[in-house]
């Protein structure tokens, strides 16, 4: 199945935040929202939703986790069990809840910048504070510092919120340094919070790793939290699910409030369910091939257009992390893209101090609209 971004006039017709955030003159490639129509079972779930008022509260027997259990048999080759997860409205909410269980008033979380600015404030929102531990650039990718992590665990750490695949750079970590990381986890009895919401996006040459299929050790530390809102743009109706894989990690699932679970949107769960379905593979294997053309495009793109741009394609999902920095454009480029270039980008910093020089693009859109905000924002080095 092909599936095709929609067109700029139908594009302006949303209201979402990728659409009302900035006026008509700007393109927007930042906040991580998709130009594409929904999948088509996703589409039928809702429009008979909508045709019975099926508007009401989220039951408490739903098919959601046997969906979401069979949809990880299928595309990882992963069994988690449905009895061991929940509903949630949504990612950050579920990382919240998790980590409020997992850490005292104070204690530290490790995050790994740069990384998803909502982290730092999810963090505190728990009631813990960050410790950094950065990335390794490789000069080829991106991959977990191990050593400062042990560090962070030697010094009392008490989680670490992993971001797998990774968001700003589309890192998937390899099977390897998960292992590492759950090994290290459990001896020093910290909790791995894996945020895997951008997993379904995982091309398939990158062998993404569930956390909690990763070793016994993983399922014995590990809480994933999943969501069908990235891959099929379902994140204004609210729904994730906490996953995990051991007595003890279940428990804490368990003893969350009710009222966490009462959060999952009707309507997020219904969608959720048909884009975890086997019906829509095809629409997810079509999405990944334009995702796949789409990153190419955007190498192709900056060589010819930006040649002082460092970008390297990215193993997952539909965000490329950018470096700017000889294009002398300053600490903050999408600040100047944007006033100049009229292409809003996520702003590099905001990830962390690595981000310095950075931006962020979406290039979950069409081709024509990749290839004008890459020519608008190569005007500003003409100049
Ligand atoms: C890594 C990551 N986690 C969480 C979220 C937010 O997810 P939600 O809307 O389900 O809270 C995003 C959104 O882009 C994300 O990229």
């Amino acid at each position: 199945m092909q599936v095709t971004a929609l067109s700029l006039p139908e594009l302006r017709e949303r209201s979402s935040e990728k659409w009302r955030e900035y006026p008509a003159d700007v393109l927007p490639l930042f906040v991580a929202e998709t130009d594409f129509p929904l999948a088509p079972a996703v589409s039928a779930a809702l429009q008979r939703a909508v045709e019975i008022g099926d508007t009401g509260y989220v039951a408490s027997r739903t098919p959601l986790a046997e969906a979401f259990a069979a949809f990880a048999h299928r595309r990882y080759a992963w069994n988690p069990d449905p009895a061991r997860m929940r509903s949630t409205a949504d990612v950050s909410m579920g990382i919240v809840e998790i980590l409020r269980r997992v850490t005292q008033p104070g204690g530290q979380v490790v995050v790994t910048p740069p990384v998803y600015p909502p982290f730092y404030d999810l963090v505190e929102e728990a009631g813990a504070e960050v410790l950094r531990v950065p990335l390794i650039d490789t000069g080829a990718g991106w991959k977990l510092d191990l050593v400062g992590i042990r560090t962070a665990f030697e010094d009392g750490a008490s989680a670490i919120l992993l971001c797998n695949p990774h968001n700003p750079t589309g890192t998937v970590h390899d099977r390897e340094s998960l292992a590492a990381l759950a090994e290290l986890a459990a001896e020093f009895g910290v909790a791995v919070v894996s945020d895997e919401i951008h997993a379904p996006l995982a091309q398939p040459e990158a062998n993404y790793t569930p956390f909690l299929a990763v070793s016994d050790a993983a399922r014995l530390v590990g809480y994933a939290v999943v969501s069908a809102s990235k891959a099929f743009n379902l994140a204004g109706l609210k729904c994730a699910l906490m996953v995990t894989s051991s007595d003890q990690t279940s428990a804490v699932v368990r003893s969350l409030p009710v009222e966490v679970e009462w959060r999952t949107g009707q309507f997020g769960l219904l969608a959720a369910v048909a884009a975890f379905s086997e019906e829509s593979d095809a629409w997810l294997d079509g999405l990944l091939r334009t995702l796949d053309e789409n990153r190419r495009l955007l190498h192709e793109l900056l060589t010819e257009h930006i040649p002082g741009a460092r970008y390297r394609i990215p193993d997952a999902g539909y965000l490329a992390w950018i470096d700017l920095s000889a294009c002398g454009w300053g600490d903050n480029p999408a600040r100047r893209i944007l006033k100049e270039a009229k292409v809003a980008l996520h702003f590099g910093p905001a990830f962390g101090a690595e981000g310095a020089g950075h931006v962020r693009l979406n290039f979950g859109t069409s081709p024509e609209i990749l290839t004008e905000a890459v020519e608008r924002i190569a005007t500003i080095t003409r100049q």
